[in-house]
């Protein structure tokens, strides 16, 4: 009950922030518009499945802290950290093979696609694995959006529960093992 009533609460001020930011972040990828889910599910067959998996599971031992990590492409479903970054992180990331504030000395061992995906074909691609997501992952990315582009439109009635992690196991040990 406690619990319900929080979520009432948070759901209020969510939708107050909503309609104050409104506007669509520079970079959005649909993952409801399914002409785009289904072109991006092609592009990931055939551009991203070899390294992240056919199923999104990453490559095999991707979690481990080895000197192989960093080098395994990390899994971009539920078990994976793709969902916390944005909409536009993401784009970033698939276009230039880095994240935009990744410090400058630290190698990125994914391939860049800004000479052989164009921006429309890169969001798709995006669009598919965000499709992908159980509900409560796509809440969670849809918060870190400018106007939290992509909210699911069932978020408010449908049952879901926030994901087990919302900061990555990694950053964790990273700040602990300092
Ligand atoms: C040659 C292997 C390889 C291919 C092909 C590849 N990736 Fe990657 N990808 C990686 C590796 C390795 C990382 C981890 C990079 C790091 O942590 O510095 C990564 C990381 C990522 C991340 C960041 C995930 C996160 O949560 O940090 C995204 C997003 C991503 N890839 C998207 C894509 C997309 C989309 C495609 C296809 C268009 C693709 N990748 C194709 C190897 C690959």
């Amino acid at each position: 009950m406690r619990r319900m009533r929080f979520r009432a609460a948070a759901w209020a001020v969510l939708m107050v922030s909503v309609a104050a930011h409104g506007a669509l972040p520079a970079h959005f990828a649909d993952a409801t518009d399914k002409i785009q889910v289904t072109a991006g599910k092609r592009i990931y067959r055939q551009r991203c499945a070899s390294c992240h998996g056919r199923q999104l599971q990453g490559q095999p031992l991707w979690q481990l802290q080895d000197p192989f990590e960093r080098r395994r492409a990390p899994a971009h479903d539920a078990s994976g950290h793709t969902w916390e970054h944005s909409d536009e992180a993401l784009f970033h990331m698939t276009k230039y093979g880095r994240f935009s504030d990744s410090p400058r000395g630290v190698r990125s061992y994914m391939p860049a696609f800004a000479g052989s995906l164009d921006d429309s074909q890169i969001l798709a691609v995006i669009a598919f694995i965000k499709a992908r997501w159980p509900l409560g992952l796509r809440v969670s990315q849809s918060l870190l959006n400018p106007g939290y582009a992509g909210m699911p439109a069932n978020a408010r009635s449908a049952e879901w529960t926030f994901p087990p992690t919302c900061i990555t196991s990694a950053q964790r040990w990273r700040a602990v093992s300092r």
